[in-house]
């Protein structure tokens, strides 16, 4: 069982351990040091700098033992540092049972209410970030202890609410985390579907899953023709949040390949082991879903996720074949492992149909972001600089990291075939990230603002514990997805 985060002003005196920041002035001054009775040089010996991330412990005589935590320059204090040294600490605190946190102290004293607020946000996120683990395959998951992580903090009310909302957030991150972690022969399409029932029967949302007939029916050549090499039937998921007296309509829509082997183009070895992670893009929309009562969101919200494997059954979609797409544009498939875009051609058409002030995507689309932005930074691409920048804000504030990449026409011709509307891949392999988004935004349109996310290399990550992050599936996306729905205006459209 995950800790409980609570929110407090002032922190009990029966804790086990309690994590103190630091900074690298305070971590500098040998004085201040021995004026509030920390051992100079027991922090010497353990290299300890004030540096963001960096920890030491220091005994306490009939009071809790300290857990020193780096939060870099005084000055550069903020949400981002302290979610980060919430993680770190809360990561040290696995092995007792009763942790305390008095991070927020390190605001700078000049932070207006607003960054106040975000930050103990942050807190409260990073606290059961941290705190993250995918036990549900261990046959011994009992290593942990820690029941309780109190955060205190000064402010009032809004200060200790926004504490528990953070934690409510990272909670629906670690639910992307999860669902992510899950191998894909466990998480089938009809298993993530069942999930989806599950929220939404939790939270009152409304919900449809279509089965294979109906998603015949409805014209999802795109779903159907990734499905046909595999033996699991697939789903699409419609999931609807309805609340009185909304503002605007939001649609959020979600890559869910539950295992990209690559079909007939099968992939290496190393291209295929992490492929259970196919479905980050769900994994954040339902993630966000499921806590959009928690933060009491007041614009309508739409989810469409089209749910399958990408196989190599013996009648696989074979290349050259030729897909059409719910919109009835028709595709050539000259290779089945750009399967993404496939699906989300159909996902995305049926999300224009009901006509929403603005369209967010979230898919592991292409390795080349990773190439163009490295894993910490995800891709977006966008038809509309208002609502481009909305959602860039929002991320900013979630301290979830994009970057804007162009959707230039004169790529455009790189997506036509010799016996098709549209071929699936380009006929040049550079800029792969934008020539993927080009493909989406056939099916999109002018007529209503959209934003694509390319998570592929930030949904995962094969390095290390760090921070607020974990090895492994990462659920990145929740946070700003919950952070654009607080804060949702619709756009007014300005093309580009
Ligand atoms: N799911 C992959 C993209 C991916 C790659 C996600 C690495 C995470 C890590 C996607 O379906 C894919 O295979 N894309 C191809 C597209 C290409 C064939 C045009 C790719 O990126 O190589
Ligand atoms: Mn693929
Ligand atoms: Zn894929």
């Amino acid at each position: 069982m995950p800790p409980v985060i609570e929110s407090i002003r002032d922190l009990p005196d029966d804790l086990d351990l309690v994590g103190v920041p630091v900074t690298e002035e305070a971590a500098g001054d040998a004085e201040a040091l021995d004026e509030v009775g920390l051992p100079v040089a027991l922090l010497a010996a353990q290299g300890f700098a004030g540096k963001l991330g960096q920890t030491a412990l220091v005994a306490g005589e009939g009071a809790p033992t300290q857990l020193l935590v780096g939060v870099g320059p005084e000055a550069a204090v903020g949400p981002d540092q302290l979610r980060r040294a919430a993680g770190v600490a809360v990561r040290h605190g696995v092995r007792v049972a009763r942790m305390g946190l008095r991070l927020l102290d390190s605001l700078p004293p000049d932070t207006d209410a607003a960054t106040r607020t975000r930050a103990a946000r942050a807190v409260g996120e990073g606290a059961r970030l941290g705190a993250y683990r995918f036990t549900e395959f261990r046959s011994d998951p009992s290593a942990e202890v820690l029941e309780v992580v109190v955060v205190a903090a000064r402010g009032g009310a809004r200060v200790l609410a926004a504490i528990e909302q953070g934690a409510q957030i990272a909670e629906a991150q670690c639910l992307a985390r999860d669902l992510v972690n899950t191998p894909g022969g466990t998480l089938t399409p009809a298993a993530l579907a069942q999930v989806a029932v599950e929220i939404a029967e939790r939270e009152s949302l409304q919900i449809t899953v279509l089965g294979p007939d109906e998603i015949a029916a409805a014209g999802m050549g795109g779903l159907l023709g990734v499905n046909r090499g595999s033996e699991q039937e697939p789903r699409f998921v419609q999931i609807a949040y309805e609340p009185a007296n909304p503002r605007g309509t939001l649609a959020l829509v979600g890559k869910g390949i539950t295992f990209d082997s690559g079909g007939l183009t099968i992939k290496p070895y190393e291209g295929m082991v992490t492929m259970k992670m196919d479905m980050g893009g769900a994994a954040a929309v339902l993630g966000a879903f499921s806590a959009l009562n928690a933060i009491g969101a007041r614009c309508r919200v739409l989810g469409y996720l089209p749910l399958t494997d990408n196989m190599t059954g013996g009648d696989a979609t074979r290349p050259g074949d030729v897909l059409q797409m719910r919109n009835g544009t028709t595709v050539e498939v000259l290779n089945t492992d750009a399967e993404g875009r496939l699906i989300l051609a159909d996902a995305l058409s049926l999300a224009v149909e009901e006509q929403p002030d603005a369209i967010i995507d979230l898919a592991t689309l292409t390795g080349a972001v990773e190439t163009a932005l490295g894993n910490r930074i995800a891709g977006l691409l966008s038809n509309d600089d208002v609502w481009s920048e909305q959602v860039e804000a929002a991320a900013g504030s979630a301290g979830e990291r994009l970057w804007r990449l162009p959707l230039p026409e004169d790529y455009r011709p790189r997506l036509e075939s010799d016996v098709a509307d549209l071929r699936n891949i380009p006929t040049s392999r550079d800029g792969g990230t934008i020539t993927a988004a080009l493909f989406l935004s056939n099916f999109v349109g002018d007529d209503v603002a959209w934003a694509h996310l390319d998570i592929a290399a930030t949904a995962w990550r094969n390095d290390s514990d760090d921070g607020e992050w974990t090895k492994g599936a990462t659920g990145y996306g929740v946070r700003l997805l919950l952070e654009l729905i607080r804060t949702f205006r619709a756009p007014r459209r300005v093309r580009r």
